[in-house]
């Protein structure tokens, strides 16, 4: 008897807590719903009687509302007792975390408005989505807002564009603030100044808060690889009422270094943390001396106009040369840029001199001129993860212009790629696309994009309207790819959005690739080469056809963001694809999300920290993906170019043979994953997944670390003595050690 009621009691104890999680914090698990939409909802007496009850853990079509977008409310009853404010210092500030809402959302508590995020199809600056923002919202308890030891309605109102809906990410809640919370590091006010082993950085708080604090700031500077504090400080710190303050720092710049800042405020006591990851630069300066960079191999069909910039690096002026163009193709000795047309199918073996003052680089470039396009993983930009529907001319020509000037185009980024939000609202007459106010003009666009040697890309979607709710290609296909080609577009990315609302309830992959195929066909038949990226976000295992309707690439997951358990998310669901990518076919984890990024909400830096970013570009380049930036190209701190501008990483991604990594080892939170190159050397990925920094023996662990092989280190573009049975790769947490292991066949 007394087992039983143990076990019973155990078993209570494992039940989700329903309503409080830590003390001082009120979850909010399930809420009242209906779609639509009425003003009345917000009031706290409205009759939700007959709403629906859902968790507020997944999103609303996962719920019982398949494919609804449009309006919907949410409405919480919650009684928040007065001990609440015994559980802060400073019982002043209501905290509303709503996690996150797709797509847009206003928020009220008893009727008032306290917060909003997104822009809703009425705004006059248009509908702009904040799917995957977090909800932090507070309300000053001074108001009266809050009815203590009361019913309080919090009643949320919601617009979805297309896909999931609603409420999804983890758990919302509530709680009181306490006066530090107000307060952050705004790493995008951090200018950083590196120098050969320290880093100087002027840290810049900024509090939210309409309240001054006062109180003293204590340091450490933390050295994970050796699990020391290397050094610890502290301050007097004061930063006004909604006010800024910056705190001079130096640290050494190498993996591991970590700053960890605790403010404590005098009056209550109350304390804040926040940890710098401090940046460090991995790639070496770039030489002055000539180098050839980027694909050693471009595809072009027959007749189809080609705009090819040869990037290279090295002091300027630099001076190209080419051996071997096929007939109709010329290069431009001073920009590097190769365009004309080739008639003639074959393999073009081209020698490609780059010259300057301090000599000259050689390589040769495989002109296939077939059927075949993207024989490697493109490379380039695209605006969605930082204008998201905010994307206009202007800012695709100053991203352009920085892609050059920047210095990333003679890495090979050259895609220059506009998402959703160019489309007008309406077609002409004959049903002919064309491009709203923001892009008065895309043939001139595209003209501008050619003349410097880059390329240019489009968005649609197979259904009437996109996710961004413009206009779709539906029964328009030909039409629109007719358009594409007239206007000059080189790339297509095609999204499923609102065409899932005319698959069959049980789709087979037949009903997945027809309108795939269509634009595929109707992409072919143009006289232009325009690489064809499929974005349906992998349902029904599109890496196993995408190919069998002209796919160049397809979207392997939904969307990213830059959240390290999302990144960490695509990476664990890559293994199953790597098999399928090949050249002219390739998987994409999504876009990258180095650098500022916002998706039309307020700019920020990425909030992978360094070691995850490495990671982030290590696995893209191990996957054969292609490599799309997302970021604001006009804002390029020295930490994101560095990371960008890797040769030898960048030469994994864009490897010739095409062949994408696979997972060859897992344990105890580490990965290694292995991919062939065409030298017949491998790239060995070993990820520390782990929550510390670590180090792992490395012979053995997969045959290709054998030891006696040779070692080079490809972040740092060094060699490494040989493997030896008591080598290890010393690896910060969430980071790598890119290696490129064996001999290079010459
Ligand atoms: C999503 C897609 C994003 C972006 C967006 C535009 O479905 O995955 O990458 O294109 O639509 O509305």
């Amino acid at each position: 008897m007394a087992i039983r009621l143990l076990a019973a009691l155990a078993l209570l104890a494992l039940q989700p807590a329903a309503h409080s999680a830590e003390p001082g914090t009120i979850e909010l698990p399930r809420a009242l719903f209906a779609t639509g939409d009425d003003p009345a909802r917000a009031r706290p007496d409205f009759d939700d009687h007959n709403w629906t009850e859902l968790s507020t853990l997944a999103n609303y079509e996962k719920q019982g509302f398949p494919d609804y977008d449009g309006y919907s409310w949410y409405r919480f009853h919650v009684r928040i007792p007065s001990s609440l404010k015994t559980t802060v210092r400073w019982p002043q500030r209501l905290h509303l975390y709503l996690s996150s809402i797709d797509d847009v959302d206003q928020t009220f508590l008893n009727g008032v408005k306290v917060g909003e995020m997104g822009q809703f199809p009425e705004d006059p600056r248009g509908y702009a989505t904040r799917w995957n923002g977090l909800r932090n919202y507070y309300v000053d308890v001074a108001t009266g807002l809050v009815h203590w030891d009361e019913d309080n309605v919090i009643a949320v109102r919601v617009y979805d564009g297309s896909g999931g809906g609603g409420f999804y990410r983890d758990m919302p809640t509530l709680s009181l603030a306490e006066i530090t919370d107000g307060l952050s590091m705004d790493l995008a006010q951090t200018p950083i100044a590196y120098g050969p082993t320290m880093f100087r950085a002027r840290v810049h708080w900024l509090n939210s808060f309409p309240v001054a604090l006062d109180g003293r700031m204590d340091y450490e500077i933390y050295d994970a690889a050796v699990d020391r504090v290397l050094r610890r400080g502290h301050a007097p710190f004061h930063v006004g009422a909604n006010g800024h303050a910056d705190l001079p720092i130096e640290a050494p710049q190498r993996a591991g270094v970590e700053v960890r800042f605790q403010f404590t405020e005098a009056g209550t006591g109350a304390a804040a943390n926040a940890t710098l990851h401090a940046p460090y630069l991995l790639t070496p300066p770039e030489s002055l001396s000539p180098r050839i960079n980027g694909a050693r191999v471009f595809g072009v069909r027959p007749g189809s106009p080609v705009y090819f910039r040869i990037a290279a690096t090295g002091s300027a002026p630099l001076q190209f040369s080419a051996a071997g163009l096929p007939a109709g193709l010329r290069l431009d000795h001073r920009s590097g840029v190769i365009s004309g047309q080739a008639r003639q199918p074959g393999d073009y073996r081209v020698a490609l001199t780059v010259g300057n003052a301090r000599g000259a680089a050689h390589a040769t470039l495989t002109i296939r001129v077939g059927n075949q396009l993207a024989l490697t993983p493109p490379m380039g930009w695209n605006s969605w993860n930082a204008y998201g529907l905010a994307v206009d001319a202007g800012k695709v020509r100053a991203v352009a212009e920085a892609m050059i000037s920047s210095g990333l185009a003679a890495h090979g980024w050259t895609y220059i790629n506009i998402d959703d939000g160019w489309e007008a609202a309406e077609r002409t007459a004959d049903g002919t696309i064309r491009s709203n106010a923001k892009f008065p003009d895309l043939q001139a666009l595209s003209d501008y994009l050619h003349e410097r040697g880059l390329r240019f890309g489009i968005y649609s979607s197979p259904g009437a309207r996109t996710c961004g709710r413009f206009l779709g290609s539906l029964g328009h296909e030909r039409q629109d790819a007719d358009s594409y080609a007239a206007w000059g577009v080189d790339y297509l990315k095609y999204d499923l959005c609102s065409y899932e609302l005319l698959l069959p309830k049980e789709p087979n992959v037949a009903d997945y690739q027809a309108p795939y195929r269509l634009m595929g066909e109707a992409l072919a038949a143009q006289p232009r080469d325009i690489v064809y990226s499929l974005c349906q976000y992998g349902l029904a295992a599109v890496w196993k056809w995408g190919g069998d309707v002209r796919g160049n690439s397809w979207r392997t997951t939904g969307d990213i963001e830059d959240s390290w358990r999302v990144v960490r998310e695509i990476m664990d669901s890559q293994a199953v694809t790597a098999p399928f990518a090949d050249p002219g076919h390739w998987n994409d984890p999504d876009m990258l999300v180095v650098g500022e990024v916002g998706w039309g909400g307020a700019l920020h830096p990425s909030r992978l920290t360094p070691d995850e970013q490495y990671s982030h570009i290590s696995l893209w380049s191990l996957l054969a993906a292609p490599l799309l930036l997302g970021n604001e190209l006009t804002h390029l701190d020295a930490f994101t170019r560095n990371l960008l501008v890797n040769d030898e990483v960048i030469a994994i991604d864009q490897d010739p043979l095409g062949h994408a990594a696979r997972r060859a080892w897992t344990g105890d939170d580490w990965e290694i994953w292995v991919r062939e190159l065409a030298d017949g050397r491998r790239a060995v990925g070993v990820f520390n997944f782990g929550d510390r920094f670590r180090r792992l023996t490395l012979a053995g662990r997969v045959p290709e670390l054998a030891v006696g092989m040779t070692l080079r280190d490809v972040w740092r573009q060094h060699d490494l003595a040989p493997l030896t049975a008591g080598s290890e790769a010393a690896v910060p947490s969430h980071g790598v050690l890119l290696l490129a292991v064996g001999q290079a066949r010459p």
